[in-house]
């Protein structure tokens, strides 16, 4: 099948390699320039481990290409929207932006019986209200809206084996071409007995947002439970590892410590209570500013531990901070709780050397004020605490007794549980994890 797809960021650049992965011809469409250079050249430009294997091997078949120009949509059968979603300025609600000019540049581009297919993750309402301006444009051509649940790190895998797909379609004629259109892009993904769920625009945007919601509030769930361990000599851990043995709770997305970050959860927390809100519902969300609180806490709390553990006055110590992304497997910093505390430091006037094995670039373009360092053994060496924020697989196995040699002062705040507290204190550490002795 022939498709467009309109965004090239995290989303779309996987999505269009891995579509044109399964078969289908595609246009890669984006206003980034150099993003499309790159991507032409079958350079990613983000770090997602397994696509520059699918990009260059999609590149090679002849069946995708990128453009900036939206006139290449053109001839496509289905065109996806992949464009993102970001907070607003000033605001918790999301910026649209992005999507509306999408939209409104591809509707001179389209055909009758055309499909532009919304994957980005929007406030409820906002499918019903394209469509109109799409049937209003007298092209012929329908929506559906197709939420994306991919997680960075496994973007790939959880664009070619979803563990779910999720239909939006008008009621009708309409909405059975849609759903035919859709079922012959995820044909692979179907064979393999994917769960579908195919229902109306409001439900499949909704499903989208309060599923991030919900991983939101199982996290802020687990560091509230931290708070109280700290409180009360308990090992948070523990009682992740206890109560996710209950098959109903399950042991995933348990793991307290510095909380959640990134380019989705944080932002669609909010934008969904801004639009529950602007339904009259929002008292029905109102958790989720505690959940956001809850998180926002978590980076307090690690931030005041480094300072409380220090030896000596903070703007006359050497922090040595191990992360900087928001998760591993990913170079993405937005809304990162890494970056976040490294800046906290800073700002207080700690001298910070921050590593991580791919954010660098991205949180040295929005802190060029912090000091970075490649090497894992020059952030290290000569530090007054050592602070890990993200959990990348080389920090989780540094050896404690290597690192005890070239720290000044062996302190270590554990941002994310991710060590083993006995052989760190067995090589001579003081250690801190986030909610266990
Ligand atoms: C999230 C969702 O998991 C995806 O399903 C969704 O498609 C995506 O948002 C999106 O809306 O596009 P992602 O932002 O890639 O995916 O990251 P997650 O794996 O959900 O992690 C989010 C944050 O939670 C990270 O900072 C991670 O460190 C943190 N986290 C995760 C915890 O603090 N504890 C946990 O137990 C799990």
């Amino acid at each position: 099948m022939k498709m467009s797809v309109i965004g090239c960021g995290y989303l779309g650049a996987v999505h269009a390699s891995a579509m044109a992965e399964l078969g289908h011809d595609v246009v890669g469409i984006d206003v980034d320039p150099s993003k499309i250079a790159l991507l032409t050249n079958c350079t990613p430009p983000f770090f997602e481990p397994g696509l520059p294997e699918i990009l260059t091997s999609a590149m090679a078949s002849g069946r995708l290409r990128f453009s900036t120009d939206i006139a290449d949509a053109a001839g496509s059968d289905v065109h996806f929207i992949a464009v993102g979603t970001p907070q607003k300025p000033g605001s918790h609600a999301a910026d649209m932006r992005f999507v509306d000019a999408a939209v409104d540049a591809l509707l001179p581009h389209l055909a009758p019986g055309n499909l532009v297919v919304g994957k980005s993750t929007v406030p409820v309402g906002t499918a019903a209200r394209l469509a109109d301006v799409i049937t209003a444009s007298g092209t012929g051509a329908h929506l559906a809206w197709n939420p994306e649940f991919l997680r960075e790190g496994f973007a790939v895998a959880d664009t070619v084996s979803p563990d779910r797909l999720v239909y939006g379609v008008p009621t009708g004629e309409a909405g059975e071409r849609a759903t035919a259109l859709l079922n012959e892009v995820y044909a692979v993904a179907l064979a393999a007995s994917t769960p579908l769920v195919v229902t109306d625009y409001a439900t499949a945007e909704l499903v989208k947002v309060s599923a991030n919601a919900f991983l939101a509030t199982k996290i802020s769930f687990i560091n509230a439970m931290a708070e109280i361990a700290e409180v009360s000599g308990a090992d948070v851990t523990q009682l992740a590892d206890a109560i996710g043995f209950d098959a109903r709770i399950g042991r995933k997305f348990l793991n307290a410590g510095v909380g959640f970050g990134g380019g989705c959860l944080p932002k669609d927390i909010r934008a969904f209570t801004a639009r529950a809100e602007e339904l009259g519902r929002g008292e029905s969300v109102a958790f989720l500013k505690e959940v956001d609180a809850i998180n926002l806490r978590r980076r307090q709390r690690v931030v005041d531990l480094t300072v409380e553990a220090l030896a000596r006055p903070v703007h006359t110590s050497k922090v040595a901070i191990l992360g900087l992304s928001f998760k591993p497997n990913s170079d993405d910093v937005r809304d990162s709780p890494a970056l976040d505390v490294a800046v906290q430091l800073h700002g207080l006037g700690a001298g910070v050397v921050a590593t991580d094995p791919e954010g660098i670039a991205n949180a040295r373009a929005r802190h060029p004020q912090l000091n970075y360092e490649v090497s894992v053994e020059e952030t290290l060496r000569g530090a007054d605490a050592v602070v890990l924020v993200t959990e990348w697989p080389e920090f989780r196995t540094i050896d404690p007794i290597w690192a005890a040699n070239l720290v000044r002062t062996p302190i270590i705040v554990d941002g994310r549980n991710a060590l083993d507290a006995v052989a760190w204190r067995a090589a001579g550490w003081t250690y801190y994890g986030l909610g266990r002795p």
